[in-house]
């Protein structure tokens, strides 16, 4: 079961085959990290994080800068070895088979897919402030309040959430019809969120007051677990800057430049906003009538915010537009709330492209339906599992609240964390001459830290994210078995080496009688 394990040198030969340009530098890479990881974790995310741990989220957000620090230094030395598609599901194939790997990439629809729901409904959370505050952009305007029916899903008090389901629409379109990110769009967004936080850090910090931080934790150290758990989604992304090891110049002193410098920007960032939210507007967490937190996105919570106006930063959809509003700038606050309308999106494009290159090296190694790497005639895009991964996330942001998205997508990118740090961990035993461009340093410390902080984060999100990731696995199990292992290459002898981009047109694979080929016909 363990043993059909995908050749490292034949996923690598196509790799040198088309290597490419050498170009990125330290400096780069961090812009690209930052772009990747700002978004809804700290824009929106933080009055989750008060909510379950109040003014200690601060050390929150230390702990899982930690282990994401300590996770991305042996994504680095896998990116830098198998600097190809497909991210942790194919270093796994490489190191702990097919069906580990598949159990990755299955945890990874959890990571991209559901994160990318996630950062929709953040997004919409702006954009509902946005349109309820339109006369204090622009006096000739009217405000226009959408309904809460249609501004959240069922548990949040409404029906569904529109505006989360139309951008991860639109999203979808971008995608299918061929629109990457360039490195141009990527810079100007980064300097959106940039100057958004500093302008929050500016305007937030030196009015803090050092009495809103009693009591530091008033949930206790479980608290502050729960939050690192869901505030780790604010980091998430970082991988983007591992996947580019292959273009990276001297990846061994690039590489961890770009990670460890873009997490780092991001956790200053992170802790200097978190300081200007709790030490102005207070973080206390609303407590429920059995002496407990009230759950972040919960009708209860829903309830007890408008019992008291929804005058508490853990009842805003939009923390920080709400905690510049709150001390006296509401312009300030607003245009931080377009900077988020206008980077968000980008973010959900990056997570579903991951998405869909994941499902799309899966198919192509036989383990899901070949239809999915259909590739599109005109735009040369995998139209096919682009708009499927579309829908599901549309619905799944329309119909859940971002903060059980996020820990739902945590679930997936933890189990994918410790697996990558196992391989890296096994790959030194068993090839240890193999050229790795990037070694992690002092992997003996590293990788065993980085497993034991996924795995204590892990355990420290709700039993309600637990009980829905294990039943996405089991699921997963249940396609494996009964689909994927009597029809993967590998488990066939096919040795298919094909690990380009998705765009490119997937190469002819030798037909079995009644089984379809995965450019899609029939053979
Ligand atoms: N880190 C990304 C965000 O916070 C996923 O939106």
């Amino acid at each position: 079961m363990f043993g059909r394990v995908k050749s490292l040198d034949a996923i690598l030969a196509t790799a040198e085959k088309k290597s490419l340009h050498r170009s990125l530098g330290a400096f780069q890479l961090t812009m690209l990290g930052v772009g990747a990881i700002i978004g809804t974790g700290i824009f929106v995310l933080t009055a989750e994080a008060a909510q379950k741990a109040g003014p200690g989220m601060m050390v929150s957000f230390v702990i899982a800068g930690i282990v994401c620090a300590v996770a991305a230094l042996c994504y680095a030395e896998m990116a830098s070895m198998v600097p190809v598609s497909g991210s942790a599901y194919t270093y796994s194939y490489a190191v702990m088979g097919e069906l580990l790997a598949w159990m990755v990439g299955w945890a990874l629809v959890l990571e991209y897919a559901i994160a990318a729901g996630a950062v929709s409904v953040g997004w919409s959370g702006y954009f509902v402030g946005m349109l309820a505050h339109l006369n204090t952009y622009w006096s000739a305007l009217p405000n226009i309040v959408i309904p809460i029916e249609w501004a959240a899903g069922p548990s949040g008090g409404g029906i569904m959430n529109v505006p989360a389901f139309v951008i991860a629409l639109l999203v979808t379109w971008l995608l299918v019809v061929g629109t990457k990110e360039s490195a141009t769009v990527n810079a100007v967004l980064v300097a959106v969120k940039i100057v958004a936080l500093t302008a929050f850090v500016i305007l937030a910090v030196p009015v803090m007051n050092g009495a809103k931080f009693e009591p530091f934790a008033p949930l206790g150290f479980g608290g502050i677990s729960a939050a690192a758990a869901s505030i780790f989604f604010a980091y998430v992304g970082f991988d983007a800057v591992s996947t580019a090891a292959e273009e990276t110049k001297n990846p061994q002193r690039n590489m961890p430049i770009g990670l460890i410098g873009s997490l780092a920007i991001c956790t200053i960032f992170y802790l200097l906003v978190a300081a200007g939210v709790i030490g102005t507007v207070g973080a206390q967490p609303m407590i429920g009538a059995d002496g407990t937190g009230i759950a972040p996105g919960s009708s209860e919570l829903t309830t007890a915010c408008n019992a008291i106006g929804n005058n508490a930063v853990v009842c805003s959809k939009e923390a920080l537009a709400w905690t510049l509003r709150q001390i006296g700038y509401p312009n300030i606050g607003n245009l931080i709330g377009l900077a988020a309308i206008l980077a968000l999106p980008s973010v959900v494009l990056m997570m579903m492209f991951g998405q869909t290159r994941i499902f799309f090296v899966m198919s192509r190694d036989g383990l899901l339906p070949p239809v999915f790497s259909r590739i599109h005639p005109r735009f040369k895009t995998p139209h096919v599992i682009t708009i499927c991964t579309g829908i599901f996330v549309a619905v799944f942001a329309a119909l859940f609240p971002v903060g059980a998205l996020a820990d739902i997508s945590n679930a997936g990118t933890l189990f994918a964390f410790a697996m990558v740090a196992i391989a890296v961990f096994m790959l030194r035993r068993t090839d240890p001459s193999r050229v790795r461009p990037f070694r992690t340093p002092a992997v003996m410390l590293v990788a065993p830290l980085a497993v034991i902080g996924s795995i204590y984060l892990f355990f420290s999100l709700s039993a309600y994210t637990l009980e829905i990731f294990v039943g996405w696995a089991l699921l997963g199990l249940l396609i494996y078995f009964s689909y994927s292992r009597s029809r993967s290459y590998v488990g066939r002898g096919i040795i298919d080496v094909h690990e380009d981009d998705a765009d490119v047109p997937p190469q002819p694979v030798p037909p079995l009688p009644g089984i379809h080929t995965p450019g899609g016909k029939d053979a």
